[in-house]
C-alpha cells in the first residue's frame, strides 16, 4: 500500500524507520511519502512538500497517491480536523478527529471530562476573563498551576510561587500573547509526585498499551533551566510498575475512551497520557492526542510490532483483532542534542558530522537537521538530533547513548548529560 507520514521532527523519522519495515510497505510497489519530511527521514520516504492546513491539498495528493493509509505525527493538524477531512473521502488516517482531539486542543474540554468521567486529576477552575481568574485564585493555595486553554507550543503553562506572580501571570496570559489559544485560562490545584507517560493506542473501543517513558522537560541537568519539548526520555518508566500500569487504564484511559465514545466523538489513534504520580494515586495532567517527542523515538526503538498494521487498525476499527503489542525488555534511551541557545534561539546552520555514531546499534533520529549548501548535514532548529540507544536498564541504554553521542561532532550543539538520572539513581540503590 502507499503510505503518508505528516510532520517533520524527530518524532516522525523514529515513525518513518519503523513504518519504512512494515509488511503494508514491503512490495516494491508500494511507495512510502513524507510531507515535509527531513534528512533523516528521506532515508526512508520520498519528501515532498505539502500544506497540511490545505486539506483539499492533502486530498488531492492523496487520491493521486493512491494512499491506503495517512499517519499524522504533530498535534495541529488533528485539532484543526484534517483527519476528518481525510476520513470524509475514504482515506484511512491514523489519529483522532477534530472533537476527539480536544483533549490536547482545549484543557478545559479535558478537565470537563475527567469531572464528567469521575477521572483523578487536580482541582480546576476554567475562567474566561482576567477578572474571574484574579477572584479564582482565592479558592486555591501556591504553587498556582496557570494554564493558557488552547494549544500554546508547550509554552502554555505557569506555575506561579506567590499570589502577585500568578496575578501578574494572569494579566500576561490575558493580554492575548496566546491568541485564541489564552481566550480562556484554567487554574488548577497544583499536584505533588513523579511524572510519567502512558501511551495507549485505540480504535475507540479496544485499548492496547503502547508502553510508557519518562521525559526530561528541563534544558540544564539536574532539572535546571527553563522548560523545553524534551532533552531526552527513556522507555519503559519502571516507576509505573505493573500496579500502577493498571490503575493507569482502568481509571484514566478507559474512562476516557469510553466517555468520549459514548458522547458521539470516538478516539482512534494513539492517546498520551501525562501522569502525575502523587501520594493518592496516578492523576492525570494532560492529554496528548500524538506521540511524544522525544518519548516516541525511544518507543519505536523497542516496538517489536508492526508499526504500520497497528495503525491501519486503528485507522480500519480493527483492533480488536490484533494481538497486544510487543515491545522489547530492553530500556531504550535518547540523549536530545540541541542547538546551542535553545530554548531561546537556536543558532541555525552548524555543521553536523555523525560518524560512526551508529556503529554500537545506536539510532541516530534526525529532528531540526537540514542541508548546507554543500549538502553536508546542518542543523535547522532548536532540537537537532536524537541520539538513541539501548541496554538491559537504564544505566545501561545512558551509557550507550552517550557513547554514541561522543561520537557525534556537532560543535554549535549541547546536550544533558544526565538523561535517565531518576532511574539511574535508583538502580545504583
Ligand atoms: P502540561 O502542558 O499540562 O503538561 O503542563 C506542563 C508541565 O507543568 C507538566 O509536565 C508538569 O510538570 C507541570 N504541571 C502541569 N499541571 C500541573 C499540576 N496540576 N500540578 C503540578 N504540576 C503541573
Ligand atoms: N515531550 C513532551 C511532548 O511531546 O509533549
Amino acid at each position: 500500500m502507499n503510505i503518508l507520514l505528516l510532520g517533520s521532527g524527530g518524532r516522525e523519522h523514529a515513525l518513518a524507520w519503523k513504518l519504512a519495515q512494515s509488511r503494508l510497505l514491503s512490495r516494491p510497489e508500494d511507495k512510502f511519502y513524507a510531507a515535509p519530511g527531513n534528512p533523516g527521514i528521506a532515508d526512508h520516504a520520498e519528501c515532498i512538500e505539502l500544506d497540511a492546513t490545505n486539506h483539499h491539498e492533502v486530498i488531492r495528493f492523496c487520491e493521486e497517491k493512491q494512499i491506503g493509509l495517512v499517519a499524522i505525527g504533530p498535534e495541529a493538524p488533528l485539532v484543526d480536523g484534517l483527519a476528518d477531512s481525510l476520513r470524509s473521502v475514504g482515506i484511512a488516517v491514523f489519529g483522532p478527529s477534530k472533537a476527539a482531539s480536544q483533549l490536547e486542543g482545549s484543557k478545559g474540554f479535558t478537565k470537563d471530562l475527567c469531572e464528567r468521567a469521575g477521572i483523578p486529576t487536580a482541582g480546576y477552575v476554567r475562567t474566561a476573563s482576567l477578572a474571574e481568574a484574579t477572584a479564582a485564585l482565592d479558592r486555591f493555595s501556591p504553587p498556582y498551576v496557570l494554564k493558557a486553554d488552547g494549544l500554546a507550543a508547550g509554552k502554555g503553562v505557569v506555575i506561579a510561587q506567590t499570589r502577585p506572580e500568578a496575578a501578574e501571570a494572569l494579566t500576561d496570559m490575558y493580554s492575548g500573547r496566546f491568541g485564541e489559544a489564552g481566550a480562556e485560562v484554567v487554574i488548577e490545584e497544583f499536584m505533588e509526585g513523579e511524572e510519567a507517560s502512558f501511551f495507549a493506542l485505540t480504535d475507540g473501543a479496544t485499548i492496547l498499551p503502547f508502553g510508557t517513558a519518562q521525559d526530561h522537560k528541563r534544558v540544564g541537568d539536574g532539572d535546571t533551566g527553563p522548560n523545553t519539548g524534551g532533552m531526552g526520555a527513556y522507555s519503559p518508566a519502571p516507576v509505573l510498575d505493573a500496579t500502577l500500569h493498571g490503575e493507569v487504564i482502568e481509571k484514566i484511559v478507559a474512562p476516557t475512551v469510553k466517555t468520549l465514545a459514548d458522547e458521539g466523538m470516538p478516539y482512534s489513534g494513539v492517546l498520551y497520557a501525562g501522569l502525575m504520580l502523587t501520594r493518592e494515586g496516578p492523576k492525570l495532567i494532560e492529554y496528548n492526542v500524538r506521540l511524544g517527542d522525544p518519548e516516541c523515538q525511544v518507543l519505536m526503538m523497542r516496538l517489536e510490532s508492526d508499526l504500520g498494521e497497528l495503525m491501519l487498525a486503528c485507522a480500519e476499527s480493527s483492533l480488536g483483532a490484533c494481538e497486544p503489542v510487543k515491545m522489547a525488555r530492553d530500556t531504550a534511551l535518547t540523549v536530545v542534542m540541541a542547538a546551542k541557545g535553545y530554548p531561546g534561539t537556536p543558532e541555525k546552520g552548524g555543521a553536523i558530522d555523525l560518524g560512526d555514531a551508529e556503529a554500537e546499534g545506536a539510532k541516530v533520529f534526525h529532528a531540526g537537521t537540514g542541508r548546507g549548501e554543500d549538502g553536508g548535514l546542518v542543523a535547522s532548529g532548536g532540537r537537532v538530533l536524537n541520539v538513541t540507544a539501548t541496554g538491559a536498564n537504564v544505566t545501561e541504554a545512558q551509557k550507550a547513548a552517550y557513547a554514541a553521542v561522543d561520537r557525534i561532532d556537532f560543535p554549535s550543539g549541547f546536550c544533558r548529560r544526565d538523561i535517565g538520572w531518576r532511574e539511574v539513581e535508583r538502580e545504583r540503590d
